[in-house]
């Protein structure tokens, strides 16, 4: 039976899953390290208000797990020597350089991870990929494991995280499934699948518990996200001819949603999909279908991309066309940051984009989102615009509430559904703007006839 696990990596998929693990398993030891100590320092706060990733249900598993079987620490090495089964949860970007510049997924934090547990091991491992990577990536793990001087056997297994963020302790707790490749030909591998099972047994019923080989399991985590990316890229398609033919796509969605083959989930039509995950994977498909030469698959995945794109350039565009076809000098609230409600992430944030296209417009943007940083907004709007704090300033401002907020404003738009955006007093807030009062509702969470008796030109998605 394991005693001791070691993660590296204390990201969002590392810091809650592991929390979990070490919620349900009391008598194993979780270490999880990085190599980034202002992170581990956050993890390891008093303030469980600062811990570097926000989820629901999260900051009360790690008051209980923290210093009692959860540990937090930079010692990458010590962690890897003591641990009997390693799970490495580090970032895989797409990358930004060389070949498969755009598309593939760099591997290097994972090659070098692969070389870390290679010289420090003494003994035998278990090494567990749970970040989601290229099929076959786990040959290459394998390779730079089979270079350690040590004399050690070590077994590789995929076990790649469903968890969608703001949901993640919610899809830990009951997950739909725990997908678990491995080698099941070999004795060793069947006892490393085994040891992987027992552990996830003492929450998840052992039907939930699937097992495959290596393959079908980095395969199925693409092609799960693949596959969830593209209702969206089909429920947005559907949404730009709502607006054309006055059909109104939440309708729409919910007769389509009632036959059971399709089901009703991931339907909502919205300013586009953004996350860590969506883009990065689907470009990481694309770029293993055309190295295999199968173009056509390639161009299909890559629709979904396109799609996307124009979703997030249409919702920009009808914001200036609406507006008289110009924003220029205009005050416009953007409410929300984060790539969907229930998570301080931004990364690939549909935000980003529409920002950047009004910042361009040369619009006023006065930005909040409950949870997102000042300093990550500034961060994601620099590297979008090219431009310098100093040179955003004159642009943007960054608030911590929504006091204030709304005074003399031409126009509202709603970039992440926070429950919060539903409830604020929209008949004052009317008030305070300058007419025409503008909203974009990009999450489709106000209710139009209310919001249009209040006064308002309301413009949603698909309607
Ligand atoms: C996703 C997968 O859901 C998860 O299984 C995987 O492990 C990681 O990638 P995540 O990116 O955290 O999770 O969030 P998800 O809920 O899938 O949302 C992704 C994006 O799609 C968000 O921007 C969200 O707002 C958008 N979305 C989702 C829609 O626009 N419409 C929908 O109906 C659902
Ligand atoms: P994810 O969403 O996949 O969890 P994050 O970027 O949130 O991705 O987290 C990945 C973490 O992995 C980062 O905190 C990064 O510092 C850490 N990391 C990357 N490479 C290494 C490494 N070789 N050793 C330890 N930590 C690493």
């Amino acid at each position: 039976m394991i005693k001791s696990i070691c993660c590296i990596g204390a990201g969002y998929v590392g810091g809650p899953t592991m929390a979990v693990i070490a919620l349900k398993n009391p008598h194993i030891k979780v270490t999880v390290v990085d190599v980034n100590q202002e992170r581990i320092n956050a993890w390891n706060s008093e303030n469980l208000e600062a811990l570097p990733v926000y989820e629901p249900g999260l900051a009360e598993i790690v008051a209980q797990t923290r210093n009692v079987n959860l540990f937090f620490s930079t010692n990458v090495n010590l962690a890897i020597h003591e641990a009997e089964m390693i799970f490495i949860s580090v970032n895989t970007p797409t990358k930004t350089y060389g070949i498969g510049k755009g598309m593939a997924a760099d591997l290097k934090y994972i090659e070098l991870c692969a070389r870390q547990i290679a010289s420090v091991a003494t003994t035998n491992k278990i090494v567990v990929e749970k970040s989601t990577l290229p099929v076959r990536t786990a040959s290459t793990i394998k390779s730079i494991l089979k270079q350690s001087q040590n004399n050690v056997q070590f077994e590789i297994l995929s076990n790649p995280e469903f968890l969608a963020e703001g949901t993640a302790i919610v899809d830990l707790l009951n997950p739909d499934r725990v997908l678990i490749g491995g080698d099941y030909h070999t004795q060793e591998g069947k006892n490393a699948i085994a040891a992987l099972t027992d552990i996830y047994k003492n929450w998840v019923a052992a039907d939930k518990i699937i097992t495959t080989n290596i393959w079908s399991s980095e395969l199925s985590k693409l092609t799960a996200n693949a596959f969830l990316a593209q209702r969206i890229s089909s429920i947005n398609a559907m949404s730009a001819i709502c607006e054309a033919t006055e059909a109104n796509i939440d309708e729409v969605a919910f007769a389509i949603g009632k036959d059971t083959r399709i089901g009703d989930k991931f339907l909502k039509a919205s300013v586009g999909f953004g996350g860590s995950c969506f883009q990065k994977d689907i470009l990481n498909l694309v770029y293993i279908a055309k190295t295999f030469g199968l173009n056509e698959v390639a161009d299909y995945w890559e629709q979904v991309i396109v799609m996307n794109n124009y979703q997030k350039s249409r919702f920009a565009r009808k914001i200036v066309q609406k507006m008289f076809n110009t924003v220029s000098g205009k005050k416009i609230v953007m409410l929300g940051w984060a790539f969907k409600k229930d998570t301080n992430d931004s990364r690939e944030s549909a935000a980003i984009d529409i920002a950047n296209y009004l910042i361009e417009e040369q619009a006023e943007l006065h930005i909040y989102d409950p949870k997102v940083t000042q300093q990550q907004i500034l961060t994601d709007l620099e590297k979008a615009t090219n431009q310098t704090t100093n040179q955003l300033q004159q642009q943007i401002k960054i608030y911590n509430q929504t006091t204030n907020i709304f005074q003399q404003a031409h126009a509202v738009i709603i970039v992440t559904e926070w429950d919060e955006f539903k409830n604020l007093d929209y008949a004052t807030i009317k008030t305070q703007m300058q007419q025409p009062a503008f909203i974009f509702d990009g999450r489709n969470i106000l209710n139009p006839t209310e919001i249009t008796q209040q006064g308002f030109q309301y413009f949603g998605i698909g309607k």
